[in-house]
């Protein structure tokens, strides 16, 4: 049978998925759980950080959108590399404003956003007991401020920041099988 044949030849669709969201929401947490079920690739979008502004952050001073564009762009190569080489993968971006989701998303069809998302009361005290981490407790209501939401024309789903991070992989992936067909293990 043809349709048969067919299915048998059908390739894993690639997928780069982003998870995002304000700094202590759970990106990490969620993205690293989510490598490891499905054996993607993962890299920490900060890691990516030109050195201009890698001395900006540790000198306390904000970063503003001049400063994130470059930085957006290499992921969106790093993106862009993966998707080239049909192989999935996962990174964590905080993606907070649309106009930083389009240009990941742009000339990529593969990005699918996982925004991690809870209430200001709880992050406020996820980053308070957070040990190690550049981002000040201060920060947090500036993040909220900044946060667009996904809008319904984007792909991806909210995952939530409460309860356990093995509840919310599970809810990711499920979605993500019946959105972009991936294989789940
Ligand atoms: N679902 C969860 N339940 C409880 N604690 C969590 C959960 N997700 C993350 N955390 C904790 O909250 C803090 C922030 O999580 P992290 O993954 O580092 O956030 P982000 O990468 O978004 O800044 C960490 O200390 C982490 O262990
Ligand atoms: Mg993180």
């Amino acid at each position: 049978m043809t349709w048969a044949y067919g299915s048998c030849m059908r390739s894993e669709p690639v997928v780069s998925l982003v998870v995002m969201g304000v700094s202590g929401s759970g990106k990490t947490t969620v993205a690293t759980e989510v490598a490891r079920r499905l054996g993607w690739e993962f890299t920490e979008g900060d890691d990516h950080h030109p050195a201009a502004n890698v001395e900006k952050m540790r000198a306390g001073i904000p970063l503003d959108d001049e400063d994130r564009w470059p930085w957006l762009r290499e992921l969106a190569a790093w993106i862009g590399r993966h998707e080239e080489e049909g192989r999935s993968c996962v990174l964590t971006c905080s993606a907070l404003k649309r106009s930083y989701r389009d240009l990941l998303r742009d000339g990529h069809p593969s990005v699918w956003f996982a925004h991690v998302s809870g209430s200001q009361e709880l992050i406020a005290e996820r980053v308070q007991k957070r040990q190690g981490h550049y981002m000040p407790p201060s920060l947090v209501p500036s993040q909220f401020a900044t946060l667009e939401p996904l809008d319904d024309d984007e792909p991806g789903r909210v995952v939530p920041a409460m309860g356990s991070p093995e509840q919310a992989v599970d809810e990711l992936l499920a979605d993500l099988a019946r959105d972009r067909g991936v294989t789940l293990p």
